[in-house]
């Protein structure tokens, strides 16, 4: 799985850095470091959402906040991988 966190500008604003902070963190707690690769992208066209927005294989996921993280890599990282 690929893991492609948009690096724009609005993304930046939302809080994309912290998102990678916890995205490595969880992907370290569940020892899928050998499962994901964790990259950048350039602005993925969908800077109105509410939080960071990244892409996840072929799919786009949109408005991850610190709030929703939780729920996010649940139903979208580990769900996947299991
Ligand atoms: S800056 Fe991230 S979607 Fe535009």
């Amino acid at each position: 799985m690929t893991i492609a966190v948009c690096m724009g500008s609005s993304c930046h604003v939302k809080g994309a850095k912290t998102i990678i902070e916890l995205l490595k963190e969880k992907i370290k707690a569940n020892n899928l470091e050998d499962k994901v690769i964790l990259t950048g992208t350039i602005c993925l066209g969908q800077c109105a959402s509410g939080g960071a927005n990244m892409k996840i294989d072929d799919e786009i996921v949109t408005g991850i906040t610190r709030e929703n993280f939780d729920n996010f890599f649940a139903e979208k990282v580990l769900t996947k991988l299991k």
